[in-house]
């Protein structure tokens, strides 16, 4: 066995062809199933598509680049969990294009920051960071708090995350601009359709001022909705996941 190594040690080219032989093989056994299986991610209760005002924060997120220095990515470690809580589930990111797992944590994991604080602690934060965490080197961001959110294009952004596969229905993506702004009115109209088209949204003022719908506004409900879509009180793993 040993000296028949020989043959492919003393041929350059017949060992380059045997190798490529071998890794294809472990390729094809990590691609191919791809193809028929339907979803790789388990459909799991609670997960719903971000409500307008959530994706509109989720814009700001992304357009401040808050994940260069935050992850939203609990990985199944002893010491993440106990931090953060639930380990991340795939689902739980299934409607996020692009997903924000990051990969540099400056600041903590934000993947379950929903609730932990309040709206006006977020807000207090936000606007100057020291004076909440006097250790904090993040920098601050008031502007968010002046700036009336523009959501001219609220429709278009559905309609961009509907065609990379989030379940908008045109019913949604109609009402898009009058969700937005029932997000933020306790005494909304239509609080009940707003609410059968994003279950468990959570509807306030969350930068406390009802004169202008602000960044601040869609930032803080973004926020708070993370990590909070499933509820890891009934939550069980499907059998082949446990
Ligand atoms: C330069 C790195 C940096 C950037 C950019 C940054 N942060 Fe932070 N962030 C931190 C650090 C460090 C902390 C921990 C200290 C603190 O709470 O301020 C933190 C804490 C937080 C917390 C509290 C987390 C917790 O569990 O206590 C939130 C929420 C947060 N950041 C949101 C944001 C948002 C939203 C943005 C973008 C608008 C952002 N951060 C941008 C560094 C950053």
């Amino acid at each position: 066995m040993l000296n028949r190594h020989e043959i492919f040690e003393k041929r350059g080219l017949l060992l380059t062809v045997a190798i490529l032989v071998v890794v294809a093989i472990g390729g094809v056994v990590e691609i191919a199933p791809l193809f028929y299986l339907e979803s790789t991610i388990e459909k799991v209760k609670g997960v719903r598509p971000y409500s307008p005002l959530e994706l509109a924060g989720r814009n700001i997120y992304i357009r401040e680049g808050c994940y260069t220095c935050h992850s939203q990515m609990v990985r199944p470690l002893r010491d993440e969990v106990e931090r953060y809580g639930h380990y991340s589930l795939a689902a739980e990111s299934m409607y996020d294009h692009p997903f924000q797992w990051g990969s540099k944590r400056s600041g903590p994991d934000l993947a379950r920051v929903g609730g932990k604080y309040s709206d006006a602690w977020h807000q207090q934060h936000l606007v100057d960071p020291r004076s909440v965490v006097p250790e904090s080197i993040m920098p601050p961001y008031a502007f968010l708090d002046e700036r009336p959110l523009d959501y001219s294009q609220v429709e278009a952004w559905l309609k961009a995350n509907r065609a990379v596969g989030v379940p908008y229905t045109d019913e949604m993506i109609e009402n898009a601009k009058a969700d937005l702004e029932a997000q933020v009115d306790p005494f909304s109209d239509i609080y009940d359709e707003f609410l059968a088209r994003y279950p468990n949204a959570q509807i306030r003022d969350f930068d406390g001022d009802a004169r202008q719908i602000s960044e601040m506004d869609a930032m803080i409900a973004y926020l708070q909705v993370l990590g909070t879509m499933v509820n890891f009180s009934t939550y069980e793993p499907e059998e082949n996941y446990r």
